[in-house]
């Protein structure tokens, strides 16, 4: 990916993220009509910490189109460690990408982790548009319940492969509202379901974020012995603070985070 490409790959991403969030076209829709433009404040990937697929694969394709790894967050519950990366065009979305810390899952999804990962040709794996490649093993029920029961997290990911997670409507862009809490009681009123744990709103002005998100609609997805519907992706807003320093907040905040990995947890609202 380089500077030229940047805007077609994360114009591909948003049709991949669509295609598997329809809400997000509704909620999009809603949103687009009442403002003359939308900005992304950023698009989220999952990924495991394999050195063939980890992080740091997922970014350099970003940073040979001109971003810098910023933040750093660590979320010891769930296992990940995340980074995300900006761009000095500050119109651009920023890139959160979080990793699961495979050897921390017992033998037998550690094990399942790296023969998923195994079958990825070294070809697709090389593609400047890995992030949104979708999945390139073949995954019974069993397995995705197994990895389920110790990691949400680790499920997903092997039920949807490479794609983004969520895209994030910016705020503080919008005319038409002028807050997180205005946006949430819009959508409310639309009947869409926000992910609520931790409360709808995630952060505070004082930390410099706040951020709020839908809980995902469940998707059908091909597993090897039949057709299941799953979580599958979310929609995020984010409210940016100025700190002490006068500038708006860039980064992200780990409690929020937190709760907002939520969004695709079956067990929650259901
Ligand atoms: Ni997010």
């Amino acid at each position: 990916m380089n500077p030229e490409t940047l805007q077609q790959h994360l114009q591909a991403m948003w049709l991949d993220y669509l295609q598997l969030n329809p809400q997000a076209r509704l909620i999009h829709g809603l949103f687009r009509s009442r403002n003359p433009e939308l900005v992304n404040d950023h698009i989220a990937l999952r990924t495991f910490d394999l050195p063939e697929v980890d992080l740091n694969h997922l970014a350099r394709p970003f940073q040979l189109a001109g971003y810098d790894f910023a933040g750093e967050y660590h979320f010891p519950d769930k296992h990940l460690y995340a980074r995300h990366l900006q761009h000095p065009d500050r119109q651009l979305p920023k890139i959160f990408i979080s990793q699961l810390i495979t050897a921390e899952l017992g033998a037998v999804n550690n094990a399942l982790v790296h023969k998923l990962i195994s079958q990825i040709p070294a070809s697709v794996r090389a593609g400047e548009g890995f992030c949104y490649s979708g999945r390139h093993w073949e995954l019974s029920w069993r397995e995705y319940q197994q990895l389920l029961a110790e990691s949400e997290y680790a499920a997903w990911v092997a039920a949807f492969g490479f794609r983004p997670n969520h895209f994030t409507l910016f705020v503080n862009a919008l005319q038409s509202h002028t807050s997180i809490a205005a946006v949430n009681t819009f959508l409310t009123s639309r009947g869409v379901q926000l992910n609520t744990a931790g409360g709808a709103i995630k952060g505070s002005p004082e930390v410099g974020l706040e951020q709020s998100s839908t809980l995902a609609s469940r998707v059908p997805v091909t597993f090897s012995d039949g057709i299941h519907h799953i979580p599958g992706c979310y929609y995020e807003f984010a409210s940016r603070f100025p700190l002490a320093d006068g500038e708006l907040y860039q980064g992200f905040v780990t409690d929020s985070a937190n709760q907002i990995f939520h969004s695709t947890d079956s067990r929650q609202g259901r």
